[in-house]
């Protein structure tokens, strides 16, 4: 077992922010974790970092996931059941899916990060939370040194959030999620209810689109819209979409009438937090090394050189604005170790 020593992170988190961890080390392998040394405290488990914002140095015990393995479990009449070790990278893991002819995932194209980190904040894009396609996970309790198997029932899943999230499981270091399992349903349909995925599959007159069509299709909009992070560090969206109540989404929409508003099943209403910040003057504006992506108001990027500190200055003044304006509250996505 090796565990390295102030370890730079600099480039194992997507927003490039400076920081050490002091001590770290790689899991290749689930048997690892059983490992006397990883019982070390504070504890924190990396995957992608691609959405952590690092406020500096960890004085703790980093582990980063880069468990590999992807195969097919089973398959009834009705799905395929396709399993990935969570260090494999969430992008690669979906279009190896769709080569072997199981669909289901192609709206979670280009998502950064890894299969193990994809249920603890139920990723999701244009139509689709990975909470549909999830069927189980394994993973290690340090506290029992045991492996538990959680199933979709106790996830907890809801809008970018999920049980993992909650006090004492994933983010305070307490289990470490090793592999993930995905029902596949045989009968697919595409989902193109979005208007950009409809209008760019209009675009390339793919009327019949297969799964491949549409994770091309979803790939095109992603790209048009979003940094690339190896080129302009950021984290993808880095504050929730708010929900509100009924009764502020109509003083809203009265004040403002193309406030984009979504209703939701539990009769609250979804906004939109990148045109929110957009109306508050923040498109494309800079405090610092930190702005707000000119083409998706709702990005946090690190122009360069910038730090924890530069991330918390512009995210504060972001969320300022948009409570002055708008009084709606923005809370932001990412983790911050
Ligand atoms: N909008 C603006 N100005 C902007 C950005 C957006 O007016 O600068 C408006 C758009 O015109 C649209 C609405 O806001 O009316 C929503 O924008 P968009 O469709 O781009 O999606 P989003 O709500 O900003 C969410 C997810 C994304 C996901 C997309 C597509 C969250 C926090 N974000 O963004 O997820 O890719 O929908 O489904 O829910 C991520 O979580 O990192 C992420 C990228």
């Amino acid at each position: 077992m090796i565990l390295q020593e102030r370890v730079d992170l600099t480039a194992s988190n997507t927003l490039a922010l400076p920081g050490r961890a002091a001590l770290y080390a790689s899991i290749v392998d689930p048997v690892q974790l059983a490992a006397a040394e990883f019982r070390h405290r504070p504890r924190f488990i990396l995957g992608g970092g691609s959405n952590l914002v690092l406020t500096g140095d960890f004085d703790g015990l980093l582990l980063h996931m880069a468990i590999p393995g992807k195969r097919l479990l089973r398959e009834d009449a009705e799905a395929w059941y396709v399993e990935a070790g969570a260090g494999e990278n969430w992008h690669d893991f979906v279009q190896w899916t769709l080569a072997q002819g199981w669909p289901g995932l192609e709206n979670l194209s280009l998502i950064p990060g890894t299969v193990g980190a994809a249920p603890i904040q139920n990723i999701g894009a244009y139509g689709l939370e990975v909470a549909e396609r999830f069927h189980s996970l394994r993973a290690w309790d340090f506290e029992k040194q045991a492996f538990l198997m959680v199933d979709r029932n106790d996830c907890r899943f809801a809008y970018r959030d999920s049980l993992f999230k909650q006090e004492g499981w994933h983010l305070s270091g307490r289990m470490a999620i090793t592999a993930v399992v995905f029902r596949l349903p045989k009968v697919w349909q595409p989902n193109t209810r979005y208007a950009d995925v409809a209008q760019e599959l209009a675009a390339q007159g793919i009327a019949a689109p297969t799964p491949q069509d549409v994770a091309a299709a979803i790939s095109a909009v992603r790209r048009r819209k979003l940094p690339d992070p190896a080129v302009t560090p950021n984290a993808g969206s880095f504050f929730h979409n708010p929900l509100v109540d009924r009764a502020k989404a109509e003083a809203l929409a009265a004040d403002y009438p193309t406030l984009p508003r979504y209703p939701q099943p539990d009769g609250r209403f979804k906004l939109a937090a990148g045109w929110l910040i957009e109306q508050a003057g923040w498109k494309g504006k800079n405090l610092g090394p930190v702005g707000m992506y000119e083409k998706q108001a709702l990005v946090l990027v690190n122009r360069g050189g910038a730090t924890g500190a530069d991330v918390r200055r512009t995210m504060a003044a972001v969320q300022a604005a948009v409570h002055e304006k708008f009084t709606v509250d923005l809370t932001p996505e990412p983790i911050f170790l």
